[in-house]
């Protein structure tokens, strides 16, 4: 497991939080996806171990909670509300328009590894609905034209980050 240190650190933080060490699984595993963006096989055995537990129940404690992922995602997370407010002001369309836009479906990590894109529930700011968030920003009142300019941004964003590779050579 190659964790960042600061993950590492609060780990055994948060593990000082429960009185039983087992207890501190859905934090751990959190802090990891939240590092590594997802929870691979090595990380439930690492995981196992820290707290000495069976790797089968920190399997099933993964395979429970909708939100653990097992697979790999996009470098840029993009989650779409799909909850009463956004659905009704257009964040279906959104989302479809977000598909389109990196030609891929929601769950998968689009064609060129920049994102991965899903729908979630109610992201708290129904007030301005519909509402996309793109690793840890809020974008609110997404509507088509808005998520095309936000998927213009990450791709310009994309290949900002290709070109001095690209000019050193
Ligand atoms: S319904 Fe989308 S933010 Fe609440």
């Amino acid at each position: 497991m190659n964790l960042k240190p600061e993950t590492l650190r609060a780990i055994d933080e948060v593990i000082t939080h429960y009185p039983v060490k087992r207890s501190a699984v859905l934090p751990l595993l959190h802090l990891i996806q939240e590092d590594v963006g997802f929870i691979s096989g090595d990380a439930i055995e690492w995981v196992a171990t820290k707290l000495e537990l069976e790797p089968i129940n920190v399997y099933e404690v993964v395979t429970f909670y909708p939100m653990l992922r097992q697979k790999p995602i996009g470098r840029r997370h993009i989650k779409v509300c799909r909850t009463l407010s956004c659905a009704l002001m257009g964040g279906y369309k959104t989302c479809e328009t977000l598909e389109q836009e990196f030609g891929t479906h929601r769950g998968e990590i689009s064609p060129d590894g920049e994102v991965t894109i899903e729908f979630v529930e109610c992201l708290a700011s129904c007030g301005t609905a519909p509402v996309v968030m793109i690793d840890d920003d809020l974008h609110e009142n997404v509507d088509v034209a808005k998520a095309k300019e936000l998927a213009r941004r990450i791709k310009a964003e994309a290949a900002g980050r290709a070109k001095p590779a690209a000019s050193s050579e």
